[in-house]
């Protein structure tokens, strides 16, 4: 798939949710699991800044397109975070900057040495790039296939629409890492090769390592445990294969296998 760049920025703006009625929730409350869920995804797209630090330290900074698409990603992400936070905040739980300095508090001791890590690995290849930008379609596939799931089990018209809508955005973050992942990949059978060995390595659901093992292990179970769950994980999992050089690394079915 190309990317459109223009027609992505044209398109770039604050989530719509001022039409959204979030004092349903005192009437009508979600059920723990969603809530819980709703937690995880509160915080993981909150955390999307910290996530940017790490691009942006590596040679990913030199190429101005990526650095276009980052800067609207990031805002776009915000925003999300901003919008579940609503729906925490619909039920009397604290959200926004209270709990993510709350988190970042308590971000293992190596998050301060992650920025070492990545420019010391982006000095020794070329090929980082083409990682960063594989890791964030995996990523985004997976985050639109987290909220289409959790629309459906949560059941409950305010995060339905809610959660339709952040998929709308992520499909078009998607549309920039494939694009991205898909063209450097097929350049390179060096990138294929460090691409491969680091997802292979490395790759674990967004979240691990920014929220407890525990969230991470309930996310996977709640909203991939099941058969329709599954199916989508399979989807998530051709998909990657089909980017140059990466077919049966099978990483999201892995992950909820595990
Ligand atoms: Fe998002
Ligand atoms: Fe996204």
């Amino acid at each position: 798939m190309t990317f459109d760049a223009t027609t992505f920025l044209k398109h770039s703006d604050r989530l719509e949710i001022d039409d959204l009625d979030f004092d349903a929730f005192r009437d009508q409350p979600l059920d723990a699991e969603a809530l819980r869920c709703l937690r995880y995804m509160h915080d993981v797209e909150s955390h999307t800044v910290c996530y940017l630090r790490d691009v942006l330290v590596t040679r990913a900074h030199r190429d101005p397109d990526i650095t276009s698409f980052l800067t609207i990603w990031n805002y776009e992400e915000f925003w999300h975070g901003d919008a579940i936070g609503k729906v925490l905040a619909g039920h009397d739980e604290t959200a926004g900057t209270t709990r993510i300095a709350a988190l970042r508090q308590r971000l293992p001791k190596g998050d301060r040495w992650q920025p070492v890590g990545f420019q010391v690995a982006s000095a020794l290849t070329p090929h980082l790039t083409a990682v960063h930008m594989t890791w964030g379609a995996v990523n985004e596939w997976t985050t639109q296939a987290a909220c289409a799931r959790l629309a459906k089990l949560a059941d409950h018209p305010t995060p339905s629409v809610l959660l339709r809508r952040i998929m709308k955005k992520e499909g078009r973050h998607i549309d920039f890492y494939s694009s991205e992942a898909s063209g450097r990949l097929a350049n390179s059978r060096a990138a294929q090769r460090v691409t491969r060995w680091a997802l292979r390595r490395f790759w674990a659901p967004v979240g691990t390592g920014v929220v407890e093992g525990a969230e991470v292990d309930f996310l996977r179970t709640y909203l991939f445990g099941d058969e329709d769950g599954l199916t989508m994980a399979e989807r998530i999992d051709r998909r990657v294969d089909r980017l140059p050089g990466l077919d049966g690394l099978h990483l999201l079915t892995s992950a909820v296998a595990a």
